[in-house]
C-alpha cells in the first residue's frame, strides 16, 4: 500500500475515532421500543384526554398544552391542525416538537426565539433518539442554542424575543460580524442561528424523504443525500467525512417509525408530512428574514 493510499484510509478512519470518541462522551439514554400502551400500539386519532407527565419541577409543561391555547385555536375554516401520537414514556415526542414550531410563530409572523428553542430541544433528543450516529451535530446544535439562549437572558433579553428584532437590533448595532469575529465579542446572534437554521434544513429535508420513502428504502443513504444539499456545503472536510460515516449506523426505518410513534406505514407518513410542513413554514420564514437582510452568507 503506497503513502497516497495509506492516507485516504488512515483520514476517514482517524475522523470516525474522533466521531466515536466525541459520541461517547454523551450517550443518548433512548429505548427504540414501540410506543406501546396497554399491551397495544399507541393510536392517536381523537386521542385527547392524555397529557403528558409533569416535568421534573413539579409544573406541568407549558407546551404540553394543545387545545386550550390560544395561539393554536383554528381559525373558523382553516381544518383544525395534526394531532400526533403521544408516546408515554419515551425522550422524544414529536407532538412537543410540533406543538413547540408551531406556537413560534406568531401572528405577525415573527419567529419566537423561545419557542424556536424549545423545538430544538425537541430536535436534539430526536436526534439523540437516532442513536450515537448524530452525536457530533447534536452536540455543535447545543452549543448554538446555549450561545442564543444566553442572548435572550441577558442584557439585551428584550431585544431577542423575536428572530426579527434580534436582526433589527444587531444590524443596528453594529454586532453582525460579517467577517471574522474579532476577539472577546459576544457571538452575533444572527451568526449563531444560521447554524441552527441550516441543520433545520437537514432534519426537514430527512424527514420528508423519509415520509416518501418506499418500504425497502435505506434511511443512511437518505440522511446523507439530506446532508450534502444542506449542511456539507458549509462543513469541513474533517467533520463530512465523519458524518457521512456516522449515518451509516442510523436505525432501520422501521425503528425510525417508532420513534414517530407508529408502526403503520400510513400513520408515520401522516405524522412525518405534519412535521416537515411545520418545520418548513418555520425554515421559510426565516429564511426571508435573512435574505431580506443579505444575512445567509455569515461566516
Ligand atoms: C417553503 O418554501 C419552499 C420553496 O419556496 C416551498 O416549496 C415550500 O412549500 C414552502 N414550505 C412551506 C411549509 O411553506
Amino acid at each position: 500500500m503506497g503513502p497516497q493510499r495509506l492516507l485516504r484510509f488512515l483520514l476517514p478512519a482517524a475522523a470516525f475515532l474522533a466521531l466515536l470518541f466525541l459520541s461517547s462522551l454523551r450517550l443518548p439514554e433512548v429505548q427504540l421500543s414501540a410506543c406501546v400502551r396497554g399491551g397495544r400500539p399507541c393510536s392517536w386519532f381523537g386521542d385527547r384526554g392524555e397529557t403528558p407527565p409533569p416535568r421534573g419541577d413539579g409544573k406541568p409543561s407549558r407546551l404540553s398544552r394543545t387545545s386550550d391555547s390560544p395561539l393554536l385555536l383554528p381559525r373558523p375554516g382553516t381544518p383544525p391542525p395534526f394531532r400526533a401520537p403521544r408516546c408515554p414514556g419515551k425522550g422524544f415526542q414529536v407532538s412537543h416538537l410540533l406543538e413547540a414550531f408551531r406556537a413560534c410563530v406568531n401572528p405577525n409572523g415573527e419567529i419566537l426565539l423561545r419557542e424556536y428553542l424549545l423545538g430544538w430541544k425537541e430536535l436534539i433528543k430526536l436526534m439523540d433518539s437516532l442513536g450515537a450516529a448524530f452525536g457530533l451535530i447534536a452536540r455543535e446544535t447545543q452549543m448554538k442554542m446555549a450561545i442564543m439562549q444566553g442572548h435572550r437572558l441577558g442584557p439585551h433579553g428584550p431585544h431577542y424575543r423575536s428572530l426579527q428584532a434580534m436582526v433589527a437590533f444587531e444590524l443596528q448595532h453594529g454586532l453582525v460580524a460579517f467577517r471574522e469575529l474579532p476577539p472577546g465579542q459576544p457571538l452575533s446572534g444572527c451568526r449563531t442561528l444560521l447554524r441552527l437554521h441550516r441543520a433545520l434544513k437537514w432534519l426537514e429535508l430527512f424527514l420528508d424523504k423519509l415520509g416518501h420513502s418506499q418500504p425497502d428504502a435505506d434511511p443512511s443513504q437518505m440522511c446523507a443525500e439530506a446532508y450534502q444539499e444542506a449542511l456539507a456545503p458549509y462543513h469541513s472536510w474533517w467533520v463530512r467525512q465523519a458524518a457521512q460515516l456516522a449515518f451509516l449506523a442510523l436505525p432501520s426505518r422501521q425503528e425510525l417509525y417508532r420513534i414517530v410513534c407508529t408502526d403503520e406505514e400510513q400513520e408515520a407518513r401522516a405524522v412525518l408530512g405534519a412535521t416537515v410542513s411545520t418545520i418548513g413554514r418555520v425554515y421559510n420564514i426565516t429564511q426571508q428574514v435573512y435574505t431580506a437582510h443579505s444575512l445567509l452568507e455569515l461566516p
